[in-house]
């Protein structure tokens, strides 16, 4: 029986989705998905005369429990969570009874999961678009369901649209539906959560990449894309000899449009980009490499809800740190988990120390958003704990065998912080007996999970790579009491690659707010403001908006116009408001270009400039 989800109205402990089918029109002129859903379900218990699913500003028309048109009423909406779908059965059911429900219905044009854009906001200006983020609980604002990812489904789809749909599933075929429609077919197999449904519609063209990759975006772009993500399959490989073997058929890459707010999605099969990633230079792979570690990490071993969300994002992220030390090297590990810290200490300074939402298993049971506690805590607290266990048990000798088993014991089950720690313990003790048990024990395990702001350990990473660039910071902050700049010069970053670059700014937003002609000086040498590297450019004009450096102001807006990706708007939105003569202009900005955001970027760019509660 799944666990109870605070971020969910289904009774999932009388009954459970087995399998969901997506009967879908697409229409981009109305801006709505059009059509029914039929779940099979089995109830886990007798007497279950209800069948309570999550929706979100649906349109719901009619429900039929095994073809008879049944009972149903919608609850009055929760501010985060939806609405409840309650369907009465017309006689209570017995244990392991199966049933099919069907639900009519359309989206509205509050359906947060989706965004619609017209041809101008496409690169090719000619054809309408859409794409789904249905994480963390904004699937059920495109299908009524069991919105949690303590049920897992297969799941199947028959979308008709004018142009190419995509599915995070393997297509099976398409047939001509007349008026210059088509009718899409998909299936995935593999049992999955709901959050793991996605579509995406357009003009999309396929480019090869590996023996089971192809790229996907506007024809625009495919070149770039498929250049970018040319290592895919030799992260897929590693992954593969780190764990298990790949599970679900295809590993492709969509690229989204600009307004895509986040780096990546996990989409089995189907994993969605930013097109932020393609920079010309591979220097955010690593974003595929995370997104590959889910299949194992999240998709496969799937968190029980949102509160056990680091099992999900720390074990990826993890994951991802391995494959990178396979492909280059432990020092390459470690330099990515220095970026990982600061990201870390950032989220912490954010919330505040104390604040609930800096603990690794946070409680959300009084029904906050997921959302609203989205941050770099999950991912790299997590990260950090799974790194001193490796630590702590004899490095990764020992670690990663145990890995794969984690892997092997959990695939296809929904799983709690206490459930992964159960078997951590077992695992160690069957196979290196009570020496490494007694080991695991000097952790402090109820501090790490329950404990708020930043991890009870110092992980001391090797600083090797890094060095170059702190002792270029170090110098800068040293010239802020000096009028001698002469021993700068473009030099001092030539040889740097784009993340050594990224890890000199980050350790410059650390220092106090930089005098203005030191700024000026900086952008004059190493010609900062013109770099099109996106985590480099976002870098920059955070540390120039720290110091409310106006110049900076102009390029700060174009950046957080021309690409919807949170983690560089949010941030960027929350300093500009913040700065001299900034709050007006963040405003106005956002205002203006609201319809430009997807809408879970929208909702809360608006909390972080004080529109929205
Ligand atoms: N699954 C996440 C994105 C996500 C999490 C969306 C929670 C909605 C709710 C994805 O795998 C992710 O972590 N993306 C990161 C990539 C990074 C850590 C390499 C991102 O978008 O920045
Ligand atoms: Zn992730």
């Amino acid at each position: 029986m799944p666990v109870k989800d605070p971020s969910s109205f289904a009774n999932t402990s009388d009954i459970v989705t087995t399998h969901l089918h997506l009967n879908w029109n697409i229409s981009f002129q109305e801006r709505k998905i059009a059509g029914n859903v039929v779940l099979d379900l089995v109830a886990l218990k007798d007497n279950v005369d209800k069948v309570v699913l999550d929706t979100s500003y649906l349109d719901i028309r009619a429900v039929y429990v095994n073809d008879a048109e049944a009972k149903f009423d919608i609850a009055e909406r929760h501010a985060a969570l939806g609405s409840a779908l309650t369907i009465h059965l017309a006689q209570p059911v017995a244990k392991d009874t199966k049933l099919k429900v069907k639900v009519d219905y359309s989206t509205t044009d509050k359906c947060t999961a989706v965004q619609y854009l017209e041809p101008e906001q496409t690169l090719g200006k000619k054809h309408p678009y859409l794409f789904s983020q249905c994480q963390a609980i904004h699937a059920r604002s495109f299908a009524p369901c069991q919105d949690t990812p303590g049920v897992k489904i297969t799941y199947s789809a028959d979308v008709t649209s004018p142009l190419r749909v995509l599915m995070s599933a393997l297509h099976t075929g398409h047939d001509d539906a007349g008026n210059g429609l088509t009718t899409y077919h998909f299936q995935q197999k593999t049992t999955m959560p709901s959050y793991l449904i996605a579509i995406a519609a357009g003009n999309l063209v396929g480019k090869e990449i590996g023996p089971r990759s192809t790229v996907w975006c506007e024809p625009e772009m495919v070149d770039a894309a498929a250049w970018e993500f040319e290592d895919t399959e030799k992260f897929i490989a590693t992954g593969e000899k780190l764990l298990t073997p790949y599970e679900w058929g295809r590993y492709d890459l969509l690229v989204l449009p600009p307004s895509f707010p986040y780096g990546g999605m996990e989409n089995p099969c189907l994993t969605f980009v930013t097109p932020t990633l393609v920079n010309g230079d591979r220097s955010a792979v690593d974003v595929v490499a995370h997104e590959i570690s889910h299949s194992w990490m999240g998709n496969l071993v799937t968190t029980a809800n949102w509160e056990h969300f680091w099992l999900n994002e720390g074990w990826t992220v993890f994951t991802e740190r391995k494959i990178l030390r396979y492909l280059h090297g432990e020092l390459e590990r470690q330099f990515s988990s220095i970026i990982g810290w600061k990201a870390l200490k950032e989220s912490v300074k954010l919330f505040g120390p104390d604040s609930p939402a800096t603990i690794l298993k946070p409680d959300l049971s009084s029904g906050i958003d997921p959302d609203d506690y989205f941050s770099s805590i999950p991912y790299e607290k997590g990260f950090n704990l799974l790194y001193h266990i490796e630590k702590t048990v004899g490095g990764p000798d020992v670690f990663e065998p145990y890995m794969k088993s984690h892997v092997e014991r959990f695939a296809s089950k929904s799983i709690t912080t206490e459930e992964w720690k159960a078997h951590l313990f077992e695992y160690m003790e069957k196979n290196h007996g009570q020496e490494v048990v007694d080991k695991l024990k000097t952790i402090d395990f109820d501090l790490w999970i329950n404990g708020k702001g930043m991890p009870p350990v110092d992980p001391q990473f090797d600083t090797t790579l890094a060095d170059q660039c702190y002792a270029l910071a170090k110098r800068w902050d040293e010239a802020r009491n000096s009028d001698d700049l002469s021993g700068f010069a473009p030099g001092d970053v030539e040889k740097f690659t784009a993340t050594q670059k990224l890890v000199f700014l980050e350790r410059l937003t650390d220092c106090e707010p930089f005098p203005h002609h030191l700024l000026a000086k900086m952008d004059e040498l190493y010609k900062m403001t013109a770099i099109r590297n996106s985590d480099v450019r976002f870098r920059w004009q955070q540390l120039c908006v720290l110091a409310s450096y106006k110049p900076i102001y102009p390029h700060v807006v174009a950046f957080i116009t021309e690409q919807g990706r949170m983690k560089f708007v949010r941030p960027l939105y929350r300093l500009l408001y913040k700065a001299q003569d900034g709050a007006e202009l963040a405003r106005e900005t956002f205002i203006k270009h609201k319809a430009f955001y997807h809408p879970i970027a929208a909702s809360l760019i608006e909390k972080d400039i004080g529109l929205k509660q």
